[in-house]
């Protein structure tokens, strides 16, 4: 049958895996879609940087818009990162054009998420985003669609692989807080600026979106608190210890009885439980369901293949013609968000 066309846009760690994992796993893919996928376009910052991928003779993009508004291009792939700018402008045009549009931008979709949850619908448009949040855990489509008839009470985690990295490295080898920011950009956990993963910003994105899926609320990002783990010392993470506790980083949101409660801070947490055990780069993600219980997921948060899984899961889900509603109802049906106030600050 007909293939299903790529508009590819960022070549960075998840953009060049996931290009080479169309390339190498064509047929698997193929198989699962039911039709084949290819690329057929490509938008990047620099044509010429060597990212161990042959482009071969798939149409370059100076201008990501170009691309999504390509008449080659069947589906948008937004993989640039970026709460605005390009990513945004972009992902716009493919969502008026009706085209569906795969992404992994957790900041653009924290931000401009409920507009473009719209714009999707009103275009009769897909908006799929599993690789937004915990990388290859399949979290959104968890909430979303397996546990559509519980009643969410609570979902909390550890969202980012490069603090989970970085506090897992500190207290193995004792090694300081720069040292192992250093060894997590090098294996291409971190953001293209680590402020974001450090001060706690992108597992507020990631919480912000996960908020919306258990709770049915408009996405509001700017009300989470936020710590991130810059002051965390060796000597915190021992005295956690003696106590029988390790310090995570953790992204809270629950329903109190005025309203939600969303924060992102260094937590300690008991050394038995799941989430405690949960180290490197994987990420934990627990949800306290009405009829299920407590459930975990645990796997990788990060890095260029698990996020690409992700990603290529969501490729396949709209060559098959899924139409899931974006943020688990049709958008204009999410309630106002309205913050807990209990929230302590
Ligand atoms: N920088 C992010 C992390 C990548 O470390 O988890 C995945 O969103």
């Amino acid at each position: 049958s007909k293939p299903l066309r790529l508009g590819l846009a960022g070549l960075g760690t998840v953009g060049s895996s996931l290009f080479r994992l169309i390339d190498e796993e064509a047929d698997l893919i193929a198989s699962r879609a039911g039709c084949p996928i290819v690329v057929s376009g490509v938008s990047a910052r620099n044509r010429l940087r060597n990212r161990g991928i042959d482009l071969g003779d798939v149409a370059w993009f100076d201008d990501p818009v170009a691309l999504a508004n390509d008449p080659s291009v069947d589906v948008f792939v937004e993989l640039m990162g970026g709460e605005g700018g390009a990513a945004e402008a972009s992902v716009r045009a493919a969502l008026s054009a009706g085209k569906p549009v795969v992404t992994a931008n957790k900041a653009l979709l924290a931000k401009h998420g409920n507009e473009l949850a719209e714009l999707a619908e009103d275009n009769d448009a897909v908006l799929a985003f599993e690789a937004a949040v915990a990388g290859g855990i399949p979290i959104i489509k968890t909430l979303r669609e397996s546990l559509a008839g519980n009643t969410i009470s609570r979902v909390y985690g550890i969202l980012n692989g490069t603090c989970n990295y970085i506090l897992t490295r500190m207290e193995r080898e004792n090694l300081p807080f720069e040292t192992c920011l250093a060894e997590a950009q090098r294996l291409g956990y971190a953001e293209a600026d680590p402020t974001f993963d450090v001060e706690g910003f992108d597992t507020a994105h990631k919480l912000a979106i996960l908020t919306s899926l258990a709770f049915g609320t408009k996405i509001d990002a700017s009300s989470i608190y936020v710590e991130g783990i810059r002051e965390i010392t060796t000597a915190d993470i021992e005295a956690a210890d003696e106590l029988g506790y390790r310090i995570k980083l953790l992204g809270v949101a629950r329903r109190t009885e005025t309203g939600i409660e969303q924060r992102v801070h260094p937590t300690m947490v008991p050394k038995s439980s799941a989430v405690a055990r949960t180290d490197d780069v994987l990420n934990a993600v627990a949800v306290d369901g009405s009829l299920v219980g407590e459930i975990v997921l645990v796997g990788p948060g990060a890095g260029g293949n698990a996020t690409a899984s992700a990603v290529a899961g969501d490729i396949v889900d709209v060559a098959r013609g899924l139409k899931l509603a974006t943020f688990g109802r049709p958008a204009k049906m999410l309630a106002p968000y309205v913050q807990s106030d209990m929230h302590a600050h």
